[in-house]
Parts: structure tokens; C-alpha cells; sequence
């Protein structure tokens, strides 16, 4: 059975991180009881990175998963500064909440054709953030269409739909393309200090009254875990490589033979794409969203090769039931300053229970997320092929050079 645990000792990565950054760095490992999770303190990403420094990053998450760069000085810190952090980690994507397609908003309802159109940060619902609590929280400035904003600064109506106030679905990033989104990274401005709801967190445990935002349909046992998420505002984390590791080796012998049809929209032929993934750098095997239906409403329900609809289900909401149980899980607590990493081909993660229509600074949740897609780059700027970008980037963005010079 592949050992999850990072294989190299705490002490020995202190000395990795020592020479390739200096002794000041500070190594945390791992975070969650699965072997999820590195928490590094001391490295400032205003300076560019050097090759051996990239390098050592990449192994570090391709061995733990989840990656957290903390203590980013906010007043030197820029969002450019975080693009350009990105771009070692593969192509920066634009978000669909940032760009119209055919004239529309194109985070609706799978409207998938059309001329992309990016927003201007003006013209971008997130823009109403900033006069929620003014002179006191306020968006970093940026123009940037990969810059996503994760905020309750907003109210109800101007919020997408997949961040909703009880917590969000479990899911990982941009899975339903044929390619899909290898690291999400946040950017942590500011997080709820309030602790002042009747159970001593942030907020109240929500009233579970129905499937929402899941299908009806999935066992009492998986929606408990399902809806079981943290109360003061930590993005929730499933380990999937840890939950691959501890199956039986026939069961993981039979699960590395499936291949699962993701579609864009209902419709759609699809592509097959294979349930269990090896990373390419550290070998360690994980299950990609092993999750039968992680956008209820938006993307279609996936559906297991040679199996139908139904069994696709039950054999999904198991594997699901499976990776969501609690020595699996790890539920972050963001910080201001804090830049984190996650491989959505090893994790699954959602959002939690959030308070919204906020008048107070305390309350107040404002993160900064950017996704790439394809292989990392040791060094800037990426020479990524115009045809791949064309091929796999929404409007065929790439980071401007006064981002990746900044
Ligand atoms: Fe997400």
C-alpha cells in the first residue's frame, strides 16, 4: 500500500526548505492526521523564486497536497505579486465570473458559447464589495480576469450560486474539462475574528432541513458527512490520496481501471477521464472527484464507464461516503497573509457555513483565489504554445508581462 505520510522526515524537509530558502524558514507538517498539509513561515513571495526554490515547492506539494505559505506582508504584497507566484505553477485561468460569453454572464446555467468578453474590475459584481464597509475592508486592486474573490461582502442575490450561506458542495476546481484545474491557490486578506454565536464560533450550526444544495436521493450517513463543515470560516479539505491509500489493494487495483464521462452540459457527449491519477512528480496515487454530482444543477452528474446512470450513483456516493469520513478530512483556518495551495487532484474541498449581510469588520471574509492549468514553469515568464492556450485558457489569457515582471 503507497505511504502517504510525506517520506521525508520533518527534520530532513526543514533542511530542504533551510538551504533552498535560509534558516529563518519555518516548516509545519503535517496539518491534518491524514499527512495532509505543510504550513511554511519565513518566505516572502514579493522576491521571485529561484529554480531550486520552485523546484523544492512543487515536490513538497506533490508529496503533502496542501500548501501553506504564511505571514505575506499585505502592505508589500500585491495581487500581481500572487499572479506571478502562480505562474510557476502552471497557466493562470481566467474566471468565468470575470468575463461575459455572447454578451451573458458566463457563470449561468452552462451557457458555454459565445465571444469571451473580459469585465473590468468596475463592472465586476465583486465591485459592490468594496462600499459594504467602506474605509474599513476594501478589494486589493486589481483588473486581472483570473482573480477570483471569495467574500460575504456581498448579499445574497449578487453572490454566485456555488458559494451559498449554509456552505457550499464538495467538489474540486474546473474538473468537468479535459483538462482540468491542477492547483488552486488563495490569498488570504481578511478572516472573521467574531466568535460571538451561541456556540462559541463564528456561526451557528446551519438548520439542515433539506438535500439543498445536493440531489435528493444520497443516504442519511453521506449527507451528514457531507454537511458535517466547520463553523468559523475554514475552507474544508478531503484528503483523496490518503482515502486512496487506505483501500484494500484489489479495491484499488479495480478503482485505477475506471474511467469516468465528465460533461460540460447535459447533452454533451463528454470525455472519459480516469478515476484515480498517479502525480507525475512524487508518484503517489489519488482519487480525482470521486463525486457523482459536485455541481447539482450547473454540470451534469458524471457517469462511470460500462455502468448506468443509477449504479454510477451508488457506486460514486460509496467511494464519496468513503473519502468524506473524518481521518480524511481537514478543515483550514485562513489567516491574513496567508498564500495556500491545494492539488485538486488529490483533495476535494468546500465552502462553509458563511455569514452574510455583515456590518461589521469582524465578520468580514475576503480571500483572492487563482487556478492554473497545465505543467509548472522553473522559470518566468512561462513559454506556454499560443495554440495550447487557445486550446485549454478561456480567452486565451496569459498573464501580461507587467504582472509577471512585477
Ligand atoms: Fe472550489
Amino acid at each position: 500500500m503507497p505511504d502517504t505520510a510525506f517520506e521525508t522526515s520533518a527534520t530532513s524537509l526543514e533542511d530542504r526548505f533551510a538551504t533552498a530558502f535560509g534558516n529563518d524558514v519555518g516548516v509545519e507538517s503535517p496539518l491534518a492526521a491524514s499527512g495532509m498539509g505543510v504550513r511554511l513561515s519565513g518566505i516572502d513571495l514579493t522576491k521571485p523564486l529561484t529554480p531550486a526554490q520552485v523546484e523544492l515547492l512543487l515536490d513538497t506539494l506533490s508529496q503533502c497536497r496542501l500548501l501553506s505559505l504564511a505571514g505575506q506582508d499585505l502592505d508589500r504584497f500585491s495581487l500581481a505579486t500572487f499572479e506571478r507566484f502562480a505562474n510557476y505553477w502552471g497557466a493562470p485561468v481566467a474566471h468565468p465570473s470575470n468575463f461575459l460569453r455572447g454578451g451573458k454572464p458566463a457563470q449561468q446555467d452552462g451557457a458555454t458559447d459565445g465571444a469571451i468578453e473580459f469585465r473590468p474590475y468596475a463592472d465586476r459584481k465583486v465591485a459592490a464589495a468594496d462600499s459594504t464597509l467602506p474605509g474599513q475592508v476594501a478589494c486589493m486592486p486589481h483588473e486581472s480576469p483570473a482573480v477570483l474573490v471569495a467574500t460575504n461582502l456581498l448579499g445574497d442575490g449578487d453572490r454566485d450560486k456555488s458559494r451559498l450561506k449554509d456552505g457550499g458542495s464538495w467538489h474540486t476546481d474546473i474538473e468537468y474539462e479535459p483538462l482540468p484545474i491542477y492547483v488552486s491557490m488563495f490569498l488570504v486578506h481578511h478572516v472573521p475574528v467574531a466568535r460571538d454565536a451561541s456556540n462559541g464560533h463564528w456561526v451557528e450550526r446551519p438548520v439542515v432541513s433539506g438535500p439543498e444544495p445536493y440531489f435528493p436521493g444520497s443516504d442519511d450517513e453521506l449527507m451528514a458527512l457531507r454537511k458535517d463543515l466547520p463553523l468559523d470560516g475554514e475552507t474544508s479539505y478531503a484528503d483523496t490520496a490518503a482515502a486512496f491509500a487506505a483501500l484494500p489493494p484489489d479495491e484499488q487495483a479495480r478503482l485505477e481501471t475506471i474511467q469516468v464521462r465528465r460533461r460540460l452540459n447535459e447533452g454533451d457527449e463528454g470525455f472519459l477521464a480516469p478515476l484515480v491519477r498517479t502525480d507525475p512528480r512524487s508518484g503517489v496515487k489519488s482519487l480525482h472527484s470521486p463525486v457523482w454530482a459536485s455541481r447539482p444543477g450547473v454540470r451534469p452528474p458524471i457517469e462511470v464507464e460500462g455502468m448506468s446512470s443509477e449504479a454510477s450513483r451508488e457506486f460514486l456516493d460509496r467511494l464519496e461516503k468513503h473519502v468524506l469520513q473524518p481521518q480524511f478530512r481537514y478543515d483550514h483556518l485562513h489567516r491574513p497573509g496567508d498564500v495556500t495551495i491545494w492539488n485538486n487532484y488529490m483533495s476535494l474541498h468546500t465552502s462553509p457555513p458563511i455569514k452574510t449581510g455583515i456590518d461589521r469588520a469582524e465578520d468580514a471574509r475576503l480571500l483572492y483565489r487563482l487556478s492554473c492549468k497545465g505543467e509548472p514553469a522553473l522559470t518566468l515568464p512561462r513559454q506556454d504554445d499560443p495554440s495550447w492556450i487557445a486550446a485549454n485558457i478561456p480567452g486565451e489569457y496569459s498573464s501580461p508581462s507587467e504582472i509577471v515582471e512585477v
